[in-house]
């Protein structure tokens, strides 16, 4: 599973089935990802392992200052997603504000997509003067230090972050 935007790649270089590309057209298969993707890790992974997911793939521009992440388009995934009521995208805003920093909302902050964007990101020193964690795409530090995963491990995180891959755990694997 990941954002729509990767699917063709991933099954023409990958070799891997995804849930949603660019040929699909079923706008409510997109927006169950987008749903997914904002959710907070236990709805997500009923609606992952309802979709027969094994691999969440983000791409992730913070270490490299990569503007064009998950991240940066996660409000359209919110908007999206949103045709199931229980996603409201003023629920990831503050003031009317997106943010990704410590002010940023709860939601935010807990939601798969952050979750999976930011894991481990706080070990990690991006620029030289910048406390742990700092976000160079989008120039302010982590929101949400010492995130946890319950439902997915990490599987894969290139050199540079810009990719990284999760397995889901199996139902009766999770501890
Ligand atoms: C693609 O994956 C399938 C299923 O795992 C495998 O049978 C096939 O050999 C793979 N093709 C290539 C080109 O690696
Ligand atoms: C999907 O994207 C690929 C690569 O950019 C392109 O070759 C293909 O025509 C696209 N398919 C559709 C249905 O837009
Ligand atoms: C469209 O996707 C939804 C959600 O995955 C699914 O329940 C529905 O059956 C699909 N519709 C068609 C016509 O395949």
């Amino acid at each position: 599973m990941s954002w729509w935007d990767y699917g063709y790649q991933i099954t023409a270089v990958g070799n891997r089935t995804v849930i949603v590309d660019n040929n699909t057209w079923n706008n409510t298969h997109i927006a169950t990802v987008g749903r997914a993707m904002s959710s907070y890790e236990d709805e997500a992974y009923e609606i992952m392992r309802s979709l027969d997911v094994d691999y969440v793939l983000v791409v992730f521009g913070g270490v490299t200052g990569y503007s064009s992440d998950d991240i940066n388009k996660f409000l359209w995934m919110v908007r999206i997603g949103g045709v199931f009521p229980v996603i409201k995208e003023p629920d990831y805003l503050v003031n009317g504000e997106y943010r990704v920093d410590k002010g940023a909302a709860r939601k935010m902050l807990n939601c798969l997509m952050y979750k999976l964007s930011y894991y481990r990101f706080d070990d990690l020193t991006t620029e030289f003067g910048k406390p742990p964690g700092y976000d160079r795409a989008r120039g302010v530090e982590t929101g949400n230090k010492d995130i946890k995963l319950e439902y997915l491990e990490e599987a894969f995180t290139t050199s540079n972050w810009i990719v990284r891959i999760y397995k889901v755990k199996p139902a009766n694997n999770r501890w």
